[in-house]
């Protein structure tokens, strides 16, 4: 398994839209599982192919705090959605914001496994925002993208900050 890198935000790459699965081979055992890696060594509870510039329509996410229901999801669709709720969401590729979504409370998700074989779910609550935050990366869209046109330029100059001041401390200290 690998660790891969993942884009971030404005990275014009998070624009691209995924392309479906065609091939339920090793390439993509292999890319689910460096996927999953990826995601438990972030500390993220969802990741999607957009994210590690895979153009590919498959997520990976697990809410459980013991790290252990893993959820793969290829070419994921929504069949239905009902109510309404708001979330304070974060994500990998935008590290150190959160801000409130609004999304639907509960949906109804088809999808494929890693064997291709379809699967449907119903997923609610933190489960239900994962999934929806996951499938927009794989549109091209990012959380921030609901945030006003000002709030969103916020983001950009506080993440320009941050990989600044990275880069300085970098500069300035020996990393062994
Ligand atoms: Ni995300």
């Amino acid at each position: 398994m690998a660790k891969l890198n993942i884009l971030e935000f404005p990275d014009p790459r998070l624009k691209t839209v995924a392309k479906p699965v065609e091939s339920f081979d090793a390439e993509l055992k292999k890319l689910v599982e460096d996927m999953t890696e990826t995601m438990y060594s972030a500390n993220g509870i969802g990741l999607a192919a957009t994210q590690v510039n895979v153009h590919k329509r498959l997520l990976v996410l697990d809410i459980s705090e013991e790290r252990e229901q893993l959820g793969v999801y290829i070419n994921p669709q929504i069949l239905s959605e009902s109510g309404e709720q708001n979330c304070e969401e974060g994500c990998l590729s935008v590290p150190g914001v959160y801000a409130s979504v609004k999304r639907a409370e509960n949906v109804t998700v088809k999808a494929q496994d890693m064997g291709g074989n379809f699967f449907e779910e119903q997923l609610e609550g933190l489960h239900a925002v994962c999934i929806q935050h996951e499938m927009d990366h794989l549109i091209g869209r990012l959380f921030v993208d609901y945030l006003s046109p000002l709030r969103r330029n916020m983001v950009r100059k506080k993440l320009e900050k941050q990989r600044k001041v990275a880069a300085q401390e970098a500069e300035e200290h020996l990393i062994l």
